[in-house]
């Protein structure tokens, strides 16, 4: 497909964004269900497992490290046989688009004395590396990457592994499960000390599946995380909730566009994953949460947004790693919201699957939307009329694409973005999903209709 073809517009929704949804799996979870269900005692069964770019590039990495990963429409089953089942790949691990792949593996991989090298796209290997190779170097594995150890291709040859005592500079979930990974077959206790609480969910799992994880939180956010080495996990099953990270953008959208109402069903609501929600909360949007009876590992439950005015607000440092990757749709709503709204402490979206405060500032003025960047953030100027709609580019960026989307609904022009492919890395049906809803597109440049995004996946 030629780049000119892969454009989308997206139109205002004239009659509003309106239906229930159920969004595909969280992408996170199912990452982490694929690399522990590797080195599980047995087979575990995963359901609501999201396929996509991402994670099926995760599948494909367990695969080439000697693990059958069995895959029907209902279910994936993932036939761990414990670390010593782990062999050493043939080849090159190629993690596609996957940060959390390249920085999760490494860890699960560095007890093994076996030599595994990892590398991915054109944005992986721009991504920064050294955050997981220098603790895994400190716990005894011996690493390389290139320039100086910091950047993909990385390569991890394993072997036995000391317990540990790191502070992490950024809060980090990714880099944090990286050392939990390697934690769990060092040969003493590992100690992670992190200066705000990131998402969970690798902990949930090791508890879930037999292993200790314990967290002391201060009042300030930060925590102190002790992981123990175990012998074996053991899962029988594993339900996977639905992705907050993609139903975020259905619920901006009803907020956004008048005559709205969407509810999006089994949706995962870990705390630490919910910070959008309280966000746009205290910005007076319409959202109601009703939890879904307790399940284990991950809380789960039912979210209506409705059509709001929303008043701006000030993100800080602390309150970061709860919406990371929802901060581009944050500043999308503030974009419509009433003053001037603040974002701090997020330099760590420059280091996402694109610059994101860089691109998301070019998108906001392509919109005619007042921005000031800032080295870790952005102030916001307002505009409750919303946005006009222009041309924008999603810097092969699966999140600022469906951002792109939902500005598209939102506006009153329409919005056009360069390429949608980069959508497959996470969501690869969130087109019909849209247009289920109410949203409006059309490819750039010829016939009117709906640009599947599934099968450019691997591309
Ligand atoms: C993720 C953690 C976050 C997030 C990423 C997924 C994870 O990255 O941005 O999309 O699954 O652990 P960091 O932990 O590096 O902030």
């Amino acid at each position: 497909m030629s780049n000119s073809s892969a454009g989308m517009v997206f139109l205002p929704a004239g009659e509003g964004m309106r239906g229930t949804l159920q969004v595909p799996g969280d992408k996170s979870i199912s990452h982490r269900a694929v690399i522990l269900g590797a080195v599980n005692d047995g087979p575990v069964t995963i359901t609501g497992f999201l396929r996509s770019a991402d994670t099926l590039a995760t599948v494909d990495a367990v695969r080439a490290l000697g693990v059958s990963v069995e895959d029907s429409d209902e279910e994936l089953i993932v036939h761990g046989g414990g670390w010593e089942g782990l062999t050493e790949p043939e080849d090159v691990i190629d993690v596609a688009n996957s940060g959390t792949l390249i920085r999760l593996l490494p860890g699960l991989v560095a007890s093994r004395d076996f030599l595994a090298v990892f590398t991915g796209d054109a944005t992986i290997r721009r991504r920064p590396m050294a955050r997981v190779l220098a603790p895994l170097a400190a716990m005894g594995a011996s690493v390389a990457g290139r320039r100086g150890d910091t950047l993909p291709p990385i390569a991890v040859r394993g072997g036995a592994l000391r317990g540990l005592a790191h502070h992490l500079n950024v809060a980090s979930a990714q880099v944090k499960s990286c050392i939990l990974l390697a934690g769990l077959q060092a040969d003493g206790e590992t100690t992670i000390y992190e200066p705000a609480a990131s998402r969970d969910h690798t902990e949930r799992m090791i508890r879930f599946a037999g292993g200790e994880v314990e967290r002391e939180g201060g009042a300030d956010g930060s925590g102190v995380l002790r992981v123990r080495p175990t012998q074996s996990l053991h899962m029988d099953r594993l339900a996977v909730p639905g992705d907050i990270s993609s139903a975020a953008f259905f619920v901006v959208a009803a907020l956004l566009t008048p005559d709205s109402e969407v509810t999006l069903t089994n949706v995962g609501l870990n705390p630490t994953r919910t910070g959008l929600l309280t966000v746009l909360t205290r910005m007076g949007a319409h959202i109601d949460v009703q939890p879904d009876p307790l399940q284990e590992p991950e809380p789960v439950g039912c979210v209506v947004a409705r059509t709001s005015s929303l008043i701006a607000t000030d993100i800080q440092a602390a309150e970061v790693p709860g919406l990371i990757d929802e901060l581009p749709l944050f500043l999308l709503a503030a974009a419509s919201a009433r003053g001037t709204s603040r974002l701090r402490g997020a330099a760590e979206l420059r280091a996402k699957e694109s610059d994101r405060l860089k691109a998301m500032a070019e998108l906001l003025k392509a919109l005619d939307v007042d921005v000031v960047e800032y080295p870790d953030g952005m102030d916001v100027i307002g505009r409750p009329e919303g946005p006009r709609g222009g041309t924008v580019r999603a810097y092969a960026d699966h999140r600022l694409a469906m951002v792109a989307a939902v500005a598209g609904a939102a506006s009153q022009e329409g919005v056009t973005v360069d390429d949608v492919r980069c959508i497959a890395v996470s969501f690869p049906d969130f087109i019909d999903a849209f247009a289920a809803l109410g949203g409006r597109s059309r490819t750039t440049g010829c016939a009117p209709g709906v640009l599947r995004v599934r099968h450019e996946a691997r591309q």
